[in-house]
């Protein structure tokens, strides 16, 4: 079946049936954004490699196939369910260099500029290489270079180039801005049509060199030292020293619960696993879900929950190595139970009269996600990011990978709003060695100690909310996991003061927001879900058909 709506909207690319974006398995499931990271992990599951293998080959693949998100040059969290109920939460977020400062991007006015957006002064260091290394270390069971062998492959011999790909890299500005990556990306003016095919010669011997290597090259070898000959040469902050030193972490994970479903989830560097424990610790026992799911009831009590979220984010995340992040206040149940009380369920607050809470012990776009089961139950939930789309822009010459755009992600000015429209205090201020706070939500849900959901979403703060909502489109109103990832969504952040919505939701809806005080605007796409359910002893894996990606399993 052709998704033949989805064409009205444009975000539905023409060569990827519905087909591929949903499906169901005895034994195993991978969904990503990309049919041949897909394709990678399924074959490494299939040759008996477990999740984490698999989640190794698809971030490789990603690297070469999906390059606005997927990549070398960015970093991520990854989070492991053990199917003996072990669980384990890697932090491979990049950190500011050494050499990073409060103000670093304000002019002389105090305005903040565009070099933590665009060009190699937006780089933090990145983390994503260690990351996949550690976690093939403490759990692979397959050998690393066999693990590369298809991002090596997919880089030297090329691929074709999807619709949604040839269009994404046209219409990418900042590439044109640097000459090897309008040379890599662009050809020089000559775009990419679909069915081209995209050789990246340069990235195949990054690859290779990590393959033979492994991260020590990455970090302290030859493309390190290319890295930050590149950097130095062209004002950008990353040293030898800065690579050298940069080291992925083990946290726990973010545990909770709602309605007897056990959640896994990030805890921080990201805000994402907080935020989604307290909206859904506002949610419950309020009986919310009454109203049904659409109404406009549900999305004003949802709107006010997520308003109440993201003003406690403003104050209080941040990196939890330079700061006490409170985050066992922030779920505090008495501190939510008096959250809960200010909301009116018939008016908006305004966000300018809603502030953080003030807490009970108080101390002073482009991303992608993937989700993998295997046959022996371990799940995987990985999301990794260069953060804007082809990140800040710059591939480093003769290495062949983008370099991240996340030092925009930190407070560049406390107080004002970042890209995303975020206003972000003191606990996110640029430091040396620190990391910006992420919304970035891998998630794993289990029901009676068994696996029962593995979902993730790219998006920046959307990120959260999209992850809440195909969460309760599936506990709270009963729907198949393809409709509770298909239904319109929308996002409330404190500020702008707005409730972005989808197309589809009924005009009726959107009048009852209004008349209850709400704004509403509209967005294009809200998320990339990559998300697996159980269902009756089989995966079922859907595929946000928002974008281009797909689902498979055995
Ligand atoms: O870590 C974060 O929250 C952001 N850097 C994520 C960026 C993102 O999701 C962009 N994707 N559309």
């Amino acid at each position: 079946m052709r998704a033949a709506a989805w064409l009205a909207f444009g975000l539905f690319s023409a060569d990827v049936t519905c087909a591929q974006m949903v499906a169901r398995g005895r034994h195993a499931m991978v969904v990503t954004r990309e049919a041949h990271a897909t394709d990678a992990a399924l074959a490494v599951l299939q040759a008996g490699g477990n999740a984490v293998d698999a989640a190794v080959a698809a971030g490789f693949v990603l690297a070469v196939t999906h390059p606005a998100a997927g990549n070398l040059g960015g970093g991520g969290f990854l989070l492991v369910r053990f199917h003996d109920n072990r669980a384990a939460f890697l932090d491979f977020r990049e950190r500011a260099p050494l050499a990073a400062s409060r103000n670093m991007y304000l002019d002389a006015e105090g305005t903040p500029t565009r070099e933590s957006l665009t060009g190699w002064r937006a780089a933090a260091v990145p983390g994503t290489v260690r990351g996949l290394e550690l976690a093939h270390r403490k759990w692979g069971t397959r050998p690393w270079a066999e693990l590369l062998a298809p991002a090596i492959r997919l880089a030297s011999h090329g691929f074709l180039v999807s619709y949604a790909l040839a269009r994404s890299l046209r219409q990418a500005k900042v590439l044109g801005e640097f000459p090897e990556s309008r040379r890599i990306f662009q050809r020089d003016g000559r775009f990419y049509e679909p069915g081209d095919r995209l050789v990246q010669p340069e990235l195949a011997r990054t690859l290779e060199r990590l393959a033979r290597h492994g991260a020590r090259d990455f970090y302290e070898g030859e493309t390190a030292r290319r890295l930050a000959a590149a950097m130095q040469a062209h004002g950008g902050l990353i040293t030898l020293e800065d690579l050298r030193r940069y080291e992925a972490l083990e946290r726990p994970p973010l545990r909770g619960s709602y309605k007897g479903w056990e959640i896994l989830t990030a805890p921080p560097p990201s805000s994402g696993g907080v935020g989604l424990l307290q909206m859904l610790a506002m949610l419950e026992t309020t009986g919310y879900e009454k109203a049904g799911a659409g109404s406009a009831a549900v999305v004003h009590f949802l709107t006010e929950v997520m308003r109440r979220y993201y003003a406690d984010r403003s104050r209080w995340l941040g990196d939890p190595d330079f700061a006490r992040i409170p985050v066992q206040e922030l779920l505090d149940p008495v501190y939510v139970a008096a959250r809960r009380r200010t909301i009116d369920p018939e008016r908006a607050t305004p966000s300018e009269s809603l502030g953080p809470g003030e807490l009970p012990t108080a101390e002073s776009s482009e991303t992608t996600h993937y989700s993998i089961v295997d046959a022996q139950g371990n799940a995987v939930a990985v999301t990794y990011t260069l953060n804007g789309s082809y990140g800040c822009g710059v591939t480093v010459p003769g290495l062949g990978f983008l370099l991240n755009n996340e030092m925009d992600d930190f407070a560049v000015k406390p107080g004002a709003p970042n890209y995303y429209g975020l206003i972000q205090g003191e606990a996110n201020a640029i430091a040396p060695g620190k990391r910006p706070l992420s919304s970035m939500t891998p998630t794993i849900v289990l029901r009676n100690g068994r696996l029962a959901m593995v979902l993730g979403s790219p998006g920046g703060p959307r990120i959260i909310t999209t992850v809440l909502q195909v969460f309760l489109n599936l506990v709270d109103f009963n729907l198949d996991l393809w409709t509770a990832v298909l239904r319109p969504r929308f996002h409330h952040q404190w500020k702008p003061d707005a409730i972005v919505v989808e197309p589809g939701f009924s005009p009726d809806t959107l009048a009852l927001l209004r008349a209850k005080g709400h704004r509403i605007e509209e967005a294009r796409s809200i998320g990339e879900v990559a998300a697996i359910a159980a269902d009756e002893g089989w995966w079922v894996g859907v595929a946000d058909p928002r974008a281009e990606g797909k689902a498979s399993g055995f």
